[in-house]
Order: structure tokens, then sequence, then C-alpha cells
């Protein structure tokens, strides 16, 4: 698949003349640091070990823009870790290349590779903090090993634990805080080195959903705040329709579909992203599937499903006035993500409601027939 439709770089970017090639001119550097820019060109990675071989990606070109917070969704082995792995180099890709601000990072020595890696913080599933060191200490350690200086160290420790909440807790271990405050601790250490990217794998998966929450809500915040773009891993795709604003699907190491999370969740284009949807998706209720029947009777409504995939919010007094008779609603599930209206109503009208509701633009689809007296 070809570079996709979300690379929004253009709006990012500094106006380039139309006689330059806006790929051939590295993104801006403000004060030092990049605008937290990520293309992967034709990226695959297959992985070769005596059990034979594993084609963990496979041609994936995508752009993230800068400040997004960009959501990888995709089965179980689908090759979202490897890809999340290969922006900081923990995997290096087989074949492609992956851009950072523009810069191909493979190109990147020894001294290059650290100091990319300090521009991109990591999160985990499982915290991986250092018990035997207090909080303060566990935060400062990216700080320690690159050789900061201790007041400088201080300050910047205080800075981020304050940022996620858990300055009074600077001199407390690990094994006495809670699932929560230990992701948040995670958070500290990786926006300590004041990153342009944070990459997140899984990282609420450990957590309560009221945690989950708290800690999404810190990730937006230092989004926000910070102007940080976030990649993230997550099974969960609820956390994706609360705080990404792109999402890639991947399915077996190939990008399924990209976009924008309300075009993508309004209108799942792919199988893989529809079987992903599906704990979202409201369904037909059962005891109302059982009642259909596919041919109109004499008297009998049509149960239509009318489906809204980022368009303005159900208007209910044109769709009355459209469908020309009672109309009763059935079932209502429509949100808004990112402005947009997603999701569908299910009604039950007379056997010219279709046609009327798609003449005033609805997209509608009748789904059965109900007696009039049900
Ligand atoms: N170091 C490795 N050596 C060999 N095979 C690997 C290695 N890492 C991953 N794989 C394989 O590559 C494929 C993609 O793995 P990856 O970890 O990227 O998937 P994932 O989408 O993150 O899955 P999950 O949701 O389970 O974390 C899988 O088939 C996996 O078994
Ligand atoms: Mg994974």
């Amino acid at each position: 698949m070809a570079i996709l439709a979300l690379d929004s770089l253009g709006a990012a970017r500094p106006a380039v003349s139309a006689a330059v090639d806006p790929q051939a001119i590295p993104a801006a550097r403000v004060g030092g640091r990049g605008t937290g820019t990520v293309r992967f060109e034709n990226v695959s990675k297959t992985y070769r070990s005596a059990a034979g071989e594993v084609r963990a990606l496979d041609d994936v070109s995508l752009a993230v823009p800068s400040g997004a917070i960009f959501g990888i969704i995709g089965r179980s082995g689908a090759g979202k870790s490897s890809l999340l792995r290969t922006v900081n180099r923990l995997e290096e890709p087989t074949s492609g290349r992956v851009l950072v601000d523009g810069e191909p990072i493979a190109a990147l020595g020894t001294d290059g590779l650290v100091a990319l890696r300090r521009r991109i913080g990591m999160i985990f599933q499982h915290f991986n903090l250092l018990s035997a060191k207090t909080i303060r200490q566990n935060v400062a350690l990216p700080l320690t090993v690159a050789g900061v200086g201790k007041a400088e160290i201080a300050r910047r420790v205080e800075e981020a634990l304050r940022l996620v909440g858990l300055e009074d807790k600077a001199g407390t271990y690990p094994s006495r805080l809670s699932g929560g405050q230990k992701q948040r601790v995670g958070i500290a250490r990786a926006l300590v080195s004041d990153p342009e990217i944070l990459l997140c794998d899984e990282a609420t998966s450990a957590l309560d959903p009221e945690t989950t929450l708290s800690i999404l809500n810190l990730l937006r915040d230092i989004n926000r705040r910070l102007g940080l773009t976030i990649i993230l891993i997550t099974h969960e795709m609820s956390v994706i329709r609360e705080i990404c604003t792109d999402v890639v699907v991947l399915e077996a190491g190939r990008v399924a579909e990209a976009g924008p999370v309300w075009r993508v969740f309004g209108a799942p284009e792919h199988p893989a992203t529809r079987a992903l949807l599906a704990p979202l998706t409201r369904d037909v209720p059962n005891e109302l599937a059982e009642r259909l029947s596919p041919h109109p009777r004499p008297g009998a409504r049509a149960v239509l499903r009318i489906t809204y995939s980022g368009r303005t919010p159900p208007d209910l007094s044109a769709l009355v006035a459209a469908t020309g008779g009672p109309v009763q609603l059935l079932q209502a599930g429509v949100e808004r993500i990112q402005g947009h209206a997603v999701g569908r109503l299910l009604i039950a009208a007379g056997p010219e409601a279709e046609a009327r509701l798609r003449a005033i633009g609805e997209t509608v689809e009748g789904i059965g027939y109900v007696a009039a007296d049900d």
C-alpha cells in the first residue's frame, strides 16, 4: 500500500515552495527539539530463528503527524510491537526505512542512536521499575545514565513527578505503589528526558478501567501541554476512541486500514477492523432479531438502521418528517468522536420510510419487518 491519506504532515511543516520536494526537507527543529513526526516507508520485518522465518511486518507505509495520538491496533501477533519498536530501533527493519523528523534513523551511529532514544520515551504494560530504587531514583535513571548534573536532575525529576501527580511519593519504593501509580512513575521516567515522541506498548492493559481512564487523561494532557507525539498500542478499542486522533489497523503485518479515528471507527472497511470493533458495536438486540421477518406483511413496519459515520448529529425532526408516519426508536447508539457523529439508530417505520429517508440523504438499510402490534 502506498503512503496513506492520513499523512497530514503538510499542515505541521513550514511552507515550502512547490518546486522543492518537501520529502527532502527535514521537519523544522524548534530550539533543538524536533516536531515529533514519524514516517514508515515500505517497512518489512522478518524474524529468522532456528524455528524458521516469521514475516512480522510486510511493506508498511504510514506517516504519524506531529502532535498526533496515533493508535496501533490489530489481533495478537499482527506486528504492532514490532512496528512500534522500529521507531527507537529496538528492532531494525529487514527492508524499508523509518524516518524521525524527516531523518532516516538507520543511518545513525552509536552517538546518534543514543541521542535518538533520548528524544523518544517509552512505557510498557509491566512498568519495568527498579524495586530497590526509590521513585525519585527510578525517574532520574535516564538522566543519571546520560551524565546530567545533580542539580539539573533534581529539578527535572521534581518537574516530571509533579506532571504525573506523584510529587509526594518521591522517596517511596515501587512496591508501595498501586498499578496506576507505578505507570505514572513509568510516564515520569519517560518524560524526564523531555522527549518529542512517547511510545506506549499496552501501557494500560494491566490496569482497572478507572485507573486506565486516569492514565489516558494524563496522556492526553501531556500530549496537549507538551505537544508530544504519542504512538500507542492497545487491545482496548475504547482507549482508541477516547484519546487517539489517528489509528492504523494491522493484520498479519500489513496495513489493513488507517485514518482519523472518527472515519475508521465510523465506517470500518476492512473485516479485521470490523472484528476488532465488534465489542463496541451495538448489534440488533436478540429479542428483536427473533421477531424480524424478511418479508413485509400487511400492516408490518420496516425496521431500519440509519448509520452515522462522521456527519452532523441525527436531526430527529427531519427524520420524523421524512418518514411521513409513526416512527418508533428501537435502539440508539450515536456518539461523538473528534466532533463527528458516529454510530447508528434503529427505528421502526412505515414501508415507504426507507426510500424517503434515503431521499433526504440518510445512510439507511432495511433489516426486516415486524408486525405492527409488536
Ligand atoms: N524476537 C522475535 N523472534 C521471532 N519472532 C518474533 C519475535 N518477535 C515477534 N515475533 C513474531 O512476529 C509476529 C509479530 O509479533 P508482535 O510482537 O509484533 O505482535 P503484536 O501485534 O505486538 O502481538 P500482541 O498483541 O500479542 O502483543 C508474531 O508472529 C511473533 O510471534
Ligand atoms: Mg505486542
